[in-house]
């Protein structure tokens, strides 16, 4: 099947492609994307699926995704990638000398097409490091440590997150998921 993703995050998509087999994913062809401005994952992922339609044919999927830290209550969420200049280090000075360090990772992800609409949720639950370690992945991956592992993903490395992330778990609900009715524009 063939579907865009409403992103320019390469990233983003080769973990997706990983976990949605059978589906020829793209990223959407736009200069420029409209502002976030939802108060859920969800709202912000249907917006950009939603964008994405009004400039491609078939399915489109939206995504978004943030980290959750408990010390902060739930901040940066789904501000994790305006809330500061340098979010790694912003986080990082926030959780100085903070020893409860529980954090998780949340993916939404929405698929707008001709047969209406997909959604997927995933978490990853971790930790975040007390320094950054590791080169590969993006945004916080040199500081978030999953529950179970002692390195950070962005140690862990790719492969490991197109298996593991909170973005591959929600891709394969989303795959698993029945088509659902419309949220006002799925129309073929
Ligand atoms: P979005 O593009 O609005 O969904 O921004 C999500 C932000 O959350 C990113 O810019 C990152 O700062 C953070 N984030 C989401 N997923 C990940 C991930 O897999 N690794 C590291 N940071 C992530």
């Amino acid at each position: 099947m063939k579907a865009v993703l409403a992103s320019g995050n390469e990233h983003k998509l080769r973990e997706l492609l990983h976990a949605l087999p059978g589906w020829e994913l793209e990223l959407l062809d736009a200069d420029a994307f409209p502002p976030e401005d939802g108060a859920t994952y969800y709202e912000n992922a249907l917006g950009k699926a939603r964008f994405g339609r009004t400039l491609a044919e078939g399915w489109v999927l939206g995504e978004d995704s943030g980290i959750e830290v408990a010390a902060l209550g739930g901040r940066p969420g789904i501000e994790s990638a305006r809330w500061a200049d340098d979010p790694v280090a912003a986080l990082l000075a926030a959780l100085d000398g903070v020893e409860d360090r529980r954090a998780r990772y949340v993916c939404e992800l929405v698929a707008l097409g001709p047969e209406g609409e997909r959604r997927g949720t995933g978490v990853l639950e971790g930790t975040v490091a007390t320094a950054p370690r590791g080169d590969e992945g993006f945004g916080y991956d040199p500081i978030f440590v999953p529950l179970g592992e002692t390195r950070t993903v962005a140690e862990l490395g790719n492969a490991w997150k197109r298996e593991h992330s909170h973005r591959a778990r929600a891709a394969r609900a989303l795959y698993a998921s029945p088509t659902g009715g419309s949220s006002g524009d799925s129309r073929p």
